[in-house]
């Protein structure tokens, strides 16, 4: 049914895994549209009282956007990219069941995008989190920078945007990035426990609560300024020398 995604349904547990392993499971744009439809697919049915999104393999969540696919774009494409990413990134966020993110490695980019956008982080000790984006002559675009600062402040969130600077497990707890640290053998099963624990939890109560928190944020313009800031940059040279950079397998010279 999906092509990037494979969604299988355990008792009260769904679990979705990014499937492209050869390239660190790098969210290209299709990829992204089916967590989409997926999560809308969920929602609707409401057979399961937890979702885990997690990504292929002991290496990585999501090495972030695919960039050889978005090196090309012009500035129009990145801010439909940057625009759609971040509907299907509003709809984890919510989603009236719970959605798990198991990081399983490096969370970079959008896939720290993609795991902030999830309700509860749960990290192997090999996981390591950035927003790397200026590397490329970009800032991030699927709400970085400002579900970033939400989690764990305006100082921390600044550092790690600014430096390109990538934390680990350790410094995620710290942070309260994530809620936890375990073995990376030890992932999978804390996430589902984590759900079959929401058994016995009123999925109303649930509903409203993510509503409720979520209202707390509701005002912020800020996700609109970064798609404007994000697609501007596609016409800049920083972004042309930084993606060329990337696949040529070099540091861009700024
Ligand atoms: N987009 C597209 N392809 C990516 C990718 C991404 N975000 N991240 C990794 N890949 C690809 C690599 O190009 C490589 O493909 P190849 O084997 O065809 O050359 C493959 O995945 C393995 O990655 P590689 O870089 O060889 O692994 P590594 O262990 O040396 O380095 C990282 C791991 C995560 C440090 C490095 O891949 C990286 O910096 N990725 C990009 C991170 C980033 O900038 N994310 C934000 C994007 S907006």
């Amino acid at each position: 049914m999906y092509s990037h995604i494979i969604s299988e349904k355990q008792g009260i547990v769904q679990l979705i895994t990014i499937d492209r392993e050869h390239k660190l499971n790098a969210l290209n744009i299709e990829l992204i549209q089916e967590i989409g439809l997926e999560i809308d697919r969920l929602n609707k049915e409401k057979l399961v009282r937890g979702i885990i999104i997690t990504g292929k393999g002991n290496k990585a969540f999501a090495a972030g956007a695919d960039i050889a696919e978005f090196a090309k774009f012009n500035s129009k494409e990145g801010e439909k990219m940057s625009t759609n990413g971040g509907i299907v990134f509003n709809k984890i966020e919510q989603s009236c069941i719970p959605v798990i993110a198991a990081v399983n490695g490096f969370a970079l980019g959008g896939g720290c995008e993609l795991s902030m956008a999830c309700h509860i982080r749960i990290a192997s000790e090999n996981a390591k989190f950035g927003q790397p984006e200026v590397n490329l002559g970009l800032p991030p675009g699927y709400g970085g920078t400002q579900r970033l600062s939400q989690i764990i402040g305006k100082g921390r969130a600044l550092n790690m945007l600014i430096s390109a600077k990538t934390i680990g497990a350790t410094t995620a707890l710290n942070y309260g990035l994530v809620t936890q640290v375990v073995p990376i053998d030890e992932l999978l099963n804390t996430c589902i426990q984590y759900v079959q624990n929401l058994a016995h939890k009123s999925p109303i109560a649930i509903d409203a609560v993510i509503k409720c928190v979520n209202t707390m944020y509701a005002e912020n313009n800020g996700f609109n300024f970064e798609i404007n800031q994000f697609s501007e940059c596609f016409e800049r040279d920083d972004f042309k020398e930084g993606t060329q950079a990337f696949m040529e397998k070099r540091k861009p010279n700024y």
